[in-house]
């Protein structure tokens, strides 16, 4: 009998439930070619769940994902809810969601794409091989250190904390080590060992774990030479790990160099095979409706749950070799598109990577 597997959607905000949908659709093709089998729970999340349950995370959500094997996540967010108290916001959601499904790595490659190398504002000699990804702690550090507000001398102040414990740099660590020994076994650990004391931490765990993976070549790269580093030499980049800020905006730097954030899956993942995977895109509210989003990200995120939650790789493969030759066909949405006129619609892209799908 199939192995059936649960799947709870999280569609969210703006056009989240758009590319998520064209995810689903190439997920229901991929059940006739392998042989799969999911069942998708759908909860509210993000502004929607606000509106309509007066919190961005509701306890049937959360429950809908404790049930499932992995979660497949749109995007939550909107100018409607950004002036919310902190509870009411959606990005509250979203790091309650992390917190609460223990969530701690999350991991965001960007490849650049040969055919569009003209989509970034990078020279193309520049990004030639740049294939890396960002290994971002995703639960602890200054996101969710203790933050209050009090009277200093001079008036208010405001206070945020980061802190780090040793398990939660081995966790996240190990995991970095262990990916990179599966690519071109090069680690670069960024922290700002120079000046925060988290960060000498952090490196003080890297260093003496790095024996145990020998056969890894590690270097120590501080925040922000490795911001401009990115920028100067992509390529040598392989595996970056780094804590829940640094990790927040490097992901961002990386996103860039592909030329579109519409084409960047995300995983997050704990000690288990259960992940959660969504595109590194936010909502996009300006484009929201109109059908004209790119779901790529998305798909690419499904592959990336084939391969890392379910371990079926020649599915991934299948998926990520369709989205590769829609795009050398020349197909394009509207952000990777040069030439706007001949964009196509979310529905469209969609349509054409199920119909590329082959085994
Ligand atoms: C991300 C986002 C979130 C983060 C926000 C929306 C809370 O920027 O997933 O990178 O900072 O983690
Ligand atoms: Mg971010």
């Amino acid at each position: 009998m199939t192995d059936v597997k649960k799947i709870a959607v999280l569609g969210g905000d703006g056009i989240g439930p758009e590319v998520v949908g064209e995810a689903i659709k190439v997920m229901k093709k991929t059940e006739e070619l392998f042989g799969l089998k999911f069942e998708f729970e759908h909860g509210l999340f993000g502004g929607i769940a606000i509106d309509e349950k007066g919190t961005p995370l509701p306890q049937e959500t959360l429950d809908i994902c404790q049930r499932a094997d992995a979660v497949l996540l749109g995007a939550v967010g909107g100018p409607k809810w950004d002036n919310n108290s902190k509870e009411l916001r959606p990005e509250t959601g979203l790091l309650g969601i992390r917190k609460a499904l223990g969530l701690f790595s999350n991991i965001r490659p960007a490849t650049v794409f040969d055919c569009l190398m003209d989509a970034s504002t990078l020279k193309p000699e520049v990004l030639e091989g740049t294939d890396l990804i960002v290994v971002r702690e995703l639960t602890g550090g200054i996101y969710f250190g203790e933050k209050f507000r009090r009277d200093g001398e001079h008036g208010q102040e405001a206070v945020d904390t980061c802190v780090y414990n040793v398990s939660e740099v081995e966790r996240i660590v190990r995991q970095a080590f262990e990916i990179a020994q599966k690519r071109s076994k090069r680690l670069a650990s960024v922290d700002k060992a120079n000046v925060l004391e988290t960060s000498r931490l952090w490196r003080e765990v890297v260093n003496r774990i790095a024996p145990e993976y020998p056969d890894v070549e590690l270097e120590h790269v501080l925040v922000d030479n490795c911001a401009m580093q990115l920028l100067r030499r992509p390529s040598s980049f392989d595996v970056i790990v780094t804590e829940n800020m640094f990790g927040d905006i490097l992901s961002d730097e990386a996103a860039m160099l592909t030329g579109s954030i519409g084409m960047l899956s995300s995983a997050s993942l704990g000690e288990g095979s259960f992940g959660l995977y969504e595109p590194v895109h936010g909502s996009a509210p300006d484009i929201a409706g109109q059908g004209i989003s790119n779901p790529i990200a998305t798909i690419l995120s499904v592959a990336l749950m084939y391969r890392l939650t379910f371990g079926y790789e020649e599915a991934a493969q299948a998926i990520e070799n369709a989205v590769k030759s829609v795009l050398d066909a020349g197909h394009r949405t509207g952000d990777i598109a040069v030439d706007k006129s001949k964009a196509l619609g979310t529905e469209a892209m969609g349509e054409r990577i199920v119909a590329a799908l082959s085994k």
